[in-house]
């Protein structure tokens, strides 16, 4: 595999260009019993929410072997690590220590530490329903930064606000469970607002790079009828434009500013907060077609659900074990039809997760999907999209969320049937990004 890359290197990224791994705090962390509860708890303690009937209580015990993680980081040689703070731990007596020491670790690794300060694991008892969660987020991350501000350089405020919103509240598939459909929206609004109002607290506590982690993926309609045209449009709408458009452009895509609470045209001038990049998790494109039925299907479960779309399968590409097809072009078709759209509004990219599921440790899969994406985000550089980084997801094998731990997207594997020892084995695509990395140098 070495020697394939040898003779067909990646093409050299620009200097400066920031390599990392991603994680999360709900994923990895465990020790739920030195936190506040999240919503996470209560919906996985739900009998069949979690498809392995699991629990993220102890999940890679991160918490007490970070060392361990971080020597696996500097091993690899990445330049960055994204993590998340958990917020229901800082609420906790001495939680913010964790995170104080996390980061003196990474920092003396020699890998700049890219915190995200809210990745679906919310306090219980909050609800982003409710405006005055976003007032809550902003104090919690002025605690942060005046804690971590000294030694963590670039912040990320929130992560997927589209799939917390639509999994966790629309369709209930994700914490916390609710199947809202349309009305979910409101959460939508006030993760935005939590957003600009976490960018104006950063800032105010001098904070100079910052930045959001958005979903996005290409639309691609089922076929050029008019009903296929118009539901993939719609979709493109709601995964895409309802997040990037208040963002970037300070506006909502047509109708749907009507939809959300409070005074939206000044909140817009707050989520409109200028960013010093923008974060966006690739993973595939989306064929998508006009409703059909009243079932819709969302990773491998269907939901009764009365859309004005269905997502159909993408023929002719390989899927991973997740079933997610895999399809690199469509993370530079995404990017230079990004620069198309927002034009100067855009600011720097920074990709701030890319990966697959697959099992095992021989994973050249995984290696062939890294590959392919690589070279597929070099394509839009060179078509003069402004990139200045790609993260991995994930370092780790971890808690998928709902799926438990059967997805693994992690470069070292864990033996989760073990919990005691939880044993850590780099795969074949850690060594593959060891020696890439090193190329780019
Ligand atoms: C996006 C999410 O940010 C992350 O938590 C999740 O594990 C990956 N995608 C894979 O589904």
């Amino acid at each position: 595999m070495i020697r394939r890359m040898a003779m067909n290197p990646i093409p050299q990224f620009p200097d400066g260009f920031l390599w990392g791994v991603s994680t999360s705090a709900h994923q990895i962390e465990g020790a739920a019993d030195a936190r506040e509860p999240s919503v996470w708890d209560a919906f996985t303690a739900e009998p069949g929410r979690i498809k392995d009937g699991s629990t993220a209580a102890v999940a890679c015990d991160h918490y007490h072997r970070y060392g361990e993680d971080v020597a696996l980081l500097a091993g690899l040689g990445v330049d960055a690590y994204r993590f998340s703070v958990s917020w229901p731990r800082v609420l906790s007596q001495g939680g913010l220590d964790f995170y104080d020491r996390l980061v003196d670790e990474v920092c003396a690794a020699g890998v700049r530490p890219v915190p995200t300060l809210f990745h679906w694991d919310l306090p219980a008892g909050l609800d982003w329903l409710e405006r005055d969660t976003a007032h809550r987020f902003a104090e919690y991350v002025s605690v942060v930064v005046d804690r971590l501000g000294d030694r963590v350089k670039k912040w990320i405020t929130v992560n997927e606000p589209a799939e917390h919103t639509l999994l966790g509240h629309a369709l209930g598939t994700h914490a916390p469970g609710r199947q809202l459909m349309f009305d979910a929206l409101p959460a939508a609004h006030h993760q935005l607002l939590a957003h600009g109002l976490a960018v104006q607290a950063l800032r105010a506590a001098g904070a100079r790079d910052i930045g959001i982690a958005n979903s996005h993926g290409p639309t691609w309609p089922a076929s050029r009828e008019p009903a296929d045209l118009e539901a993939a449009a719609f979709y493109d709408v709601l995964l895409n434009r309802l997040f990037a458009d208040p963002l970037l452009l300070g506006e909502y895509p047509e109708g749907l500013g009507e939809l959300m609470p409070g005074d939206v045209a000044s909140d817009l001038k707050v989520i409109a907060e200028p960013l010093d990049f923008y974060g966006i998790n690739y993973y595939a494109p989306t064929r998508v077609g006009a409703p059909q039925g009243t079932e819709i299907e969302f990773g491998g479960v269907r939901i009764p659900a009365e859309l004005p779309f269905t997502v159909r399968q993408i023929e002719n590409v390989p899927v991973t074990d997740f079933g997610w097809p895999v399809v690199p072009e469509g993370l530079t078709e995404l990017l230079t039809g990004f620069k198309e759209r927002y034009g100067d509004r855009l600011p720097p990219v920074v990709i701030t997760e890319n990966g697959c599921s697959y099992p095992g440790i021989d994973d050249q899969d995984r290696i062939a999907y890294l590959d392919g994406h690589l070279r597929a985000l070099h394509r839009a550089v060179e078509a003069g999209v402004d990139v200045r980084g790609y993260f991995v997801w994930s370092l780790l094998d971890n808690f998928e969320w709902a799926e438990g731990y059967e997805r693994r997207f992690g470069l070292v594997h864990v033996d989760f049937s073990d919990p005691g020892v939880l044993k850590r084995t780099p795969k074949a695509s850690y060594a593959w990004l060891r020696e890439v990395l090193r190329d780019q140098r």
